[in-house]
């Protein structure tokens, strides 16, 4: 322990003397309030502290004490389903213990150390470990078994093995023999410093895409599984309803919601809906696959920073396990404000629009925490997916940490407030965004999909870009110039904006769109094209291809359930015996 004591206080920041022997991102407690902090600057015996707490009330010469450990979450058993702070302090607790007032300096530890958990062993005596080999397994709930693993850096020979039983978290469950000749005792859980990535065997690219039953994203811009995205927005734009729709509906096996500097009220809204909302593959309540880390508008701004890197940490444990999770962290400006905030308190040198220089590293290095990886410890697979919200002032796309962010990540979902404004949701730009995985993911969509989706997702974006200057044409010289197969190209780009891409979250059936159904509700509008097209060459009029009660059908379909595809399916014939009159009449006149 190293004991100092506070010199200045500014803001979230404390700088304290007699703090020559801490070291960078050692964790701090500071004054008799015990507020915890990071050390994020050390000049000769002074220390700047980054204080997760409010700082009213300290004064010069309180003590300061470092630990001499970095910031760390505890994992193991109890994650899944709880709702933390940004320091990983579960919310309901402090709650339980300082009321809804105060909520400084409170210890309370990230799990539960009393609670007891079904543990079954799988490992046995006498193998030799390394870390992340899988000890034994809890059923933490109905949906995740939790992998109790060999901490990582941790290896040697296993001379003990817990039977099966109900034990709490602090209960030894294996003793290994080291190399050097000593014991390790290991319990249920283990700690893990946040600003560390957790180490892999192998990172690969993503081979899978993340179903996320939003159609926009799913058939024209995709997240490969272990991939990242970034999805900039003014104001009201959409970003916050598109992070709530990935973690209701993407087909990650956990999800980790981080609530960065947002308002309070939408994670309220997560927490009310969560429990009620149902997973669409087990049919189990979706908490019981979630673990959200909420550090609001409200609450102390330097923590945001730690709930980034409490959210990654807790999701690439769970990734270790060899599950596929899912991070959405809304909203990563928040967190690049903090930086910017005790940058300038630390009067750093400052970068594009006071942002540190350092940002770009710092935002690069959480994105690459992200992947599609070889587990260590044993055979197994696991990926982790992170999609962060920016929100850059006015949705100008040349912000810092867009640009940063966009460097990084594969996928772009650019939200418009042209489109927000004409209540086209979800407001992503087809023009602009992209996806870099589709390459690596047509493999997939061969197979799951037939070989026909590809060619003709290309299809229809491509004749959305051909609607785009059509329409710049159209507006110069009217719209009666344009030919008869560009008319067609405009009616049928309207049909795939209005049709496929807008999806109304809050519609019970429409929230969400299985792959199977997104590709039979491509076939038809595609389909309404090619034989509009055939008709159009055989002389029928537009006009009356364009009137042809299909269109209304057509545009019922996103409210089809899933139970009932083949009522979408046979709105090609439909389709068929409406051109084929039309197309007769035009031949007996
Ligand atoms: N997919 C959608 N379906 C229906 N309505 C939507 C959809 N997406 C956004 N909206 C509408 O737009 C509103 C604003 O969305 P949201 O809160 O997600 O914006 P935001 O970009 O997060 O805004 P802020 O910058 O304030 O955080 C929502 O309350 C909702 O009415
Ligand atoms: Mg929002």
């Amino acid at each position: 322990m190293i004991r100092g004591t506070i010199d200045k206080i500014a803001g979230p920041l404390v700088v304290a003397d007699g703090m020559k022997d801490a070291r960078m991102f050692d964790l701090v407690y500071v004054s008799d309030y015990n507020l915890i902090g990071e050390v994020i600057e050390l000049k000769g015996d002074k220390a700047s502290i980054q204080v997760y707490e409010e700082t009213g009330g300290l004064k010069p010469g309180d003590p300061v004490t470092a630990t001499g450990k970095p910031l760390s979450v505890e994992l193991g058993p109890g994650l899944v389903t709880a709702i933390y702070d940004g320091i990983q302090r579960p919310l309901d607790k402090i709650r339980e213990e300082a009321g809804d007032w105060i909520t400084r300096g409170i210890s309370i530890r990230g799990l539960d150390h009393e609670k007891e958990w079904d543990f079954v062993p799988v490992a046995a005596v006498g193998l030799n470990v390394t870390g992340g080999e899988i000890l034994g397994e809890v059923p933490e709930t109905k949906i995740i078994t939790h992998k109790i693993m060999v901490p990582p850096e941790v290896s040697g020979k296993i001379i003990w093995m817990s039977e099966a039983g109900k034990f709490n978290i602090d209960t030894i469950i294996a003793k290994l023999k080291t190399l050097d000749g000593s014991t390790i005792e290991l319990p249920m859980y283990h700690n893990w410093p946040v600003r560390k990535p957790r180490p892999i065997a192998e990172k690969r690219a993503p081979e899978e895409p993340l179903i996320t039953g939003q159609r926009v994203i799913d058939a024209f811009f995709p997240l490969g599984k272990g991939g990242t995205a970034c999805v900039p927005g003014p104001f009201g734009s959409g970003k916050t309803v598109i992070q709530h729709q990935l973690a209701k509906w993407a087909d990650a096996e956990m999800v980790i919601y981080v609530g960065c500097g947002e308002r309070g009220n939408e994670m309220t809204d997560v927490l009310q809906e969560f429990p009620e909302l149902e997973d669409p593959k087990s049919g189990e309540p979706l908490i019981n696959r979630t673990v959200l880390v909420a550090n609001t508008s409200n609450m102390p701004v330097a923590a945001r920073e730690a709930s980034v890197y409490t959210g990654i940490t807790i999701g690439e444990y769970f990734r270790d396990m060899g599950y596929s999770v899912a991070l959405m962290a809304d909203s990563t400006s928040r967190w690049a404000e903090a930086m910017r905030e005790m940058s300038g308190r630390l009067e750093e040198m400052p970068g594009e629009e006071g942002y540190p220089a350092y940002l770009g590293t710092r935002i690069a290095e959480f994105y690459e925490r992200a992947g599609n990886v070889k587990c260590i410890g044993g055979d197994r697979s696991g990926a982790l997916t992170v999609v962060g919200a920016v929100s850059p002032a006015g949705g100008d796309l040349s912000d810092p940490v867009v640009q940063a962010t966009l460097r990084v990540v594969k996928v772009f979902w650019s939200l418009q407030a042209k489109l927000a404004y004409a209540r086209h949701f979800p407001a992503i730009g087809w023009l602009d965004s992209y996806s870099l995985y589709t390459d690596n993911l047509k493999e997939y969509y061969d197979k799951e999909l037939g070989t026909d989706w590809v060619p003709m997702i290309k299809e229809s974006i491509s004749l959305l870009q051909q609607e785009a200057n059509l329409l710049e044409i159209a507006r110069l010289v009217g719209a009666e110039s344009l030919s008869p197969e560009d008319q067609l190209i405009l009616y049928t780009s309207r049909s795939l904006r209005e049709d496929f891409l807008h999806q109304n979250a809050f519609h019970e059936v429409d929230t969400y769109t299985s792959i199977k159904k997104q590709k039979i509700m491509m076939e038809v509008i595609m389909h309404t094209n090619a034989e509009m097209k055939k008709a159009i060459r055989g002389g029928v009029s537009p006009g009356d291809l364009f009137e042809l009660p299909l269109k209304e059908e057509v545009a019922r379909m996103s409210y089809i359930p899933e139970d009932r595809l083949d009522d979408i399916e046979a709105i090609k014939e439909h389709i068929n015996s409406q051109i084929n009159d039309l197309i007769e009449k035009e031949q007996t006149a």
